[in-house]
């Protein structure tokens, strides 16, 4: 493979993907680039590789992580190692997403990836479309020195548990520090973590709401996607997700969702108020026209459309986070199926 070329000029040369593998098949953690955001990688079969993830990340080991497999194939090769059977609706959405930020829940075949799926008899699995990801995963199938094949990297969002996701290299350095081998692929093109859906439950079940809507998936396999309240109506076993936690994705500041009426009420109570060290102690992130008028409010506007939104949320929330505010007042997104994931993070952000 040619050097890699990013378009805000970030170049990778293949001999750090040659390197990122031998770390991840020596029992190492990797910093990946995915199209949705960062992941912190290692050898999805590798159990002690494994137990470092959640070390490094402090998240409780019994939380599932999903695991990448390599597009050649359509990825049916990882499917075939890690699943014990696939579903035909399943089978459907792959063909219509994969690669892409679609992860699929799936029988998991007795010995394998155990750590990786927390202990669960099912395993997550996707098959990223970021070209560096598919450079690192084709490597490790690959191994041009006669080692061992790895059929998959185990990688949750590369941040600490319960924190902001990552969308760039700088971000993931910013959590973990030098120690951690960071393939730089450029901002993430989707930035929230990819769709989720349940496939071990006989009908299609959305556990993850993300950048691929719910109506995308139905039309993919022409079957009804049930969502987790309704499988509970079913009264069914609940399915874990960490995403289901409520406070997810947290800065430090506070976070509030609130309408456009409530925020301009809000911001009419702090009319002529200066800060006394003159710095700004409020974000506001707005997509409606707004009148502030206080220098206590730093104002930013979000996006008017759903996609460039995602793109640039994580990193928006880092950005006011850093700049030291104490509260970050987000308008609440429109209530229409294509801001589901957006507003899925904002909602947990805010809990
Ligand atoms: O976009 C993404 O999916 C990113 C990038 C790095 O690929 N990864 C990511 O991983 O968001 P993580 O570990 O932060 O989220 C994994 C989610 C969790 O909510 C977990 O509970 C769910 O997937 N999950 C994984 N395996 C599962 C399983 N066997 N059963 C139920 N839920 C599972
Ligand atoms: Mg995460």
């Amino acid at each position: 493979v040619s050097a890699y070329q990013f378009a805000d000029g970030v170049e990778l040369a293949p001999d750090s993907i040659a390197a990122a593998a031998d770390v991840v098949r020596a029992g190492g953690l990797m910093g990946l680039p995915t199209e949705t955001v960062y992941g912190l990688g290692a050898d999805a079969s590798d159990p002690v590789a494994v137990g470092k993830i959640f070390t490094a990340k402090g998240r409780p080991s019994d939380h599932p992580l999903i695991v990448h497999v390599a597009a050649f194939d359509g990825g049916m090769g990882g499917v075939a190692h890690y699943c014990a059977r696939v579903p035909a609706f399943a089978q459907q959405l792959m063909s219509a997403f994969w690669p892409g930020p679609l992860t699929l829940i799936l029988p998991r075949k007795e010995g394998v990836g155990e750590a990786a799926a927390g202990g669960q008899n099912s395993i997550g699995l996707r098959c990223p479309a970021h070209p560096v990801a598919q450079a690192v995963l084709a490597a490790l199938r690959k191994p041009s020195d006669g080692g061992r094949e790895v059929w998959g990297i185990a990688a949750p969002s590369a941040n600490k548990f319960g924190r902001v996701s990552p969308t760039t290299a700088a971000h993931v350095h910013s959590e973990f520090g030098d120690d951690l081998l960071i393939l730089d692929g450029g901002p993430c093109e989707v930035g929230i973590e990819s769709t989720i859906i349940d496939c071990t439950r006989g009908a299609p079940v959305l556990l993850r709401p993300g950048s691929i809507t719910a109506q995308q998936v139905e039309d993919a396999c022409g079957r009804k996607l049930l969502s987790k309240e309704e499988l509970l109506a079913q009264n069914q076993q609940a399915p874990r997700a960490s995403g289901t936690l409520e406070s997810h994705y947290a800065p430090s500041a506070t976070v509030r969702l609130m309408d456009a009426k409530a925020l301009q009420s809000a911001l009419d109570l702090l009319s002529g108020t200066t800060p006394p060290d003159k710095r700004p102690t409020i974000a506001l992130y707005h997509r409606s026209p707004l009148y502030v008028r206080s220098p206590l409010v730093a104002a930013h506007r979000m996006p008017l459309h759903a996609q460039p939104a995602a793109h640039e949320l994580f990193s928006k929330l880092r950005e006011m986070d850093a700049q030291g505010v104490k509260l970050i007042w987000v308008e609440a997104p429109p209530d229409s199926p294509e801001w589901d994931g957006v507003r899925d993070r904002l909602t947990r952000a805010a809990a």
